[in-house]
């Protein structure tokens, strides 16, 4: 029986790898979005990107400002399987 788990989850998990947000997604903000939407940026009260929720919220709003594709491939996979959980 265990094996049997064993077996599938280690092939369930490359297909979906797992986003963190402080090391997958937080950093492409982080590199473009300063200073504005960080702390002591002017939309760091209304828009804060060090928050998860601000991200799953704005969601494809952010693709006006994201352009290129691994980001926002990040972007939608973290909101993705964030959404997945109960
Ligand atoms: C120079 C400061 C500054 C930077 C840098 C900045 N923003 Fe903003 N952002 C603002 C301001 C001010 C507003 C509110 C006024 C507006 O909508 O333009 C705003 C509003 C927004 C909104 C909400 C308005 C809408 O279009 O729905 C989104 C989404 C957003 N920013 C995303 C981003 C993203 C993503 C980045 C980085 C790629 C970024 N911003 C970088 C200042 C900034």
């Amino acid at each position: 029986m265990l094996l049997w788990l064993l077996i599938a989850l280690a092939s369930a998990a490359p297909s979906e790898r797992k986003v963190d947000f402080k090391t997958d997604v937080q950093p492409i903000f982080e590199a473009k979005c300063q200073p504005c939407h960080f702390p002591g940026g002017k939309m760091y009260d209304k828009l804060p990107f060090d928050r998860p929720e601000t991200i799953v919220k704005l969601n494809e709003k952010l693709f006006t400002r994201i352009k290129d594709e691994s980001s926002r491939e990040t972007i939608r996979r973290f909101i993705r399987l964030r959404s997945d959980r109960p």
